[in-house]
């Protein structure tokens, strides 16, 4: 009779306990970082006192969604600042999250962060669900969110998969099936090795050795605490995982914005569309964003005036590369704003990233009209 193994029966093999030796390192290694308690001790669980307040990690987790910590930090710090507690941030009017938000992309996350505190303000007395499940029905928390707020937040055991430690978890069972199709054969590898206890812990541990030790170029296997369970580093093949699918070169989008100045030097922007790309922020009058370059860019011009062309800016969006034309005019006599219009000083101008590169182009230069 054939003997029947876990593999046989498409169940990984039982990984090496590897938690207690991370979660060990964690203790003298974590980062701090501001949404972060320090670790559990593993002698003594975290008093009251100790546990980590919901909505600060619920918050830093949605502005960590694909923006570095680096970047989120100080942002973060801004964000608790103005907004304190759930409650504060659900009677803020959206507009002031979009403005505050600027420059950490998709605004589709903003709305969310607004819809969400709303929804706990007014359906969860104030309090955040503890578990998955919950987690998932509340605006912009998916998968990933869900399971990391459960386990950061309230210590469950659930199974965190973000890019670090997609690497890691790659690199320690050297998987050789290319991402994004081993995403479910991670996520199984992940649960293998997740403790019951300190899950939150455990994610962070895994999250942290991602991005000080086991990193994407050289990673520094010697001061890697489960360097003698993980494959990889036994085949000296570490750089070679995660295996990737070959991308598809991100199609190239054009435009055209049109600064125009007034006598005091400000500047006409227009309230961006609720839907879509950079939805609801302020942006400069434009020529919509297209495949082919546009032959007659100024008929998309805000008012007939002596535009003369400043230059381009690029910026490079998740899925596509856009090439922006900027071009410039001072307010011919007798124009009128349109009614979704309004002249700002450009200090003043909450921008999102690609328009702030454009007005700051546009302001380098003079225009002649
Ligand atoms: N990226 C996403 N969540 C994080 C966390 N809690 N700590 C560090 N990096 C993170």
């Amino acid at each position: 009779m054939a003997y029947e193994t876990r593999e046989t029966k498409n169940i990984s093999p039982v990984a090496p306990d590897i938690a207690p030796a991370l979660l060990h390192w964690y203790d003298n290694n974590a980062r701090a970082l501001p949404w972060r308690v320090g670790p559990e001790s593993q002698s003594r669980p975290r008093r009251a006192s100790e546990q980590p307040d919901p909505y600060r990690v619920w918050l830093s987790e949605i502005m960590l969604q694909q923006t570095t910590v680096a970047t989120v930090t100080p942002r973060y710090a801004e964000f608790l600042k103005r907004w304190p507690s759930v409650e504060a941030m659900a009677s803020a009017p959206v507009d002031d999250i979009l403005g505050q938000w600027a420059g950490l992309g998709y605004y589709a996350r903003a709305r969310n962060l607004h819809k969400c505190a709303v929804a706990i303000t007014r359906d969860y007395g104030g309090n955040f669900p503890d578990t998955e499940k919950e987690l998932r029905k509340l605006p912009g928390i998916g998968d990933y969110t869900a399971a990391a707020i459960a386990a950061i937040a309230f210590g469950k055991p659930a199974v965190v998969v973000d890019g670090n430690i997609e690497r890691v978890v790659s690199r320690l069972f050297a998987i050789e099936t290319p991402l994004p199709a081993s995403k479910a054969e991670i996520k199984m590898r992940a649960g293998d090795i997740w403790p019951q206890k300190r899950g939150g812990d455990f994610a962070q541990s895994l999250m942290d050795l991602g991005a000080s030790v086991c990193k994407p170029r050289a990673p520094l296997c010697n001061a890697c605490p489960v360097s003698s369970a993980c494959a990889a580093c036994a085949t000296g093949r570490m750089e070679s995982f995660p295996k990737k699918a070959q991308k598809k070169p991100r199609p190239m989008r054009a435009g055209a914005v049109f600064a125009l100045k007034n006598r005091k030097g400000d500047m006409l922007f227009e309230r961006r569309p609720d839907k879509g790309l950079l939805g609801g922020m302020l942006g400069l009058p434009g020529a919509p964003w297209v495949e082919k370059h546009d032959d007659n860019p100024l008929a998309h011009a805000p008012v007939r005036a002596r535009w003369v062309r400043a230059g381009a800016v690029t910026h490079i969006f998740t899925h596509f590369h856009l090439t922006l034309d900027v071009y410039v005019a001072n307010g011919p006599k007798g124009f009128r704003r349109g009614a979704d219009q309004l002249w700002i000083a450009q200090k003043d101008a909450q921008l999102p990233t690609v328009m702030k590169k454009a007005v700051e182009l546009a302001s380098n230069d003079k225009g002649d009209g």
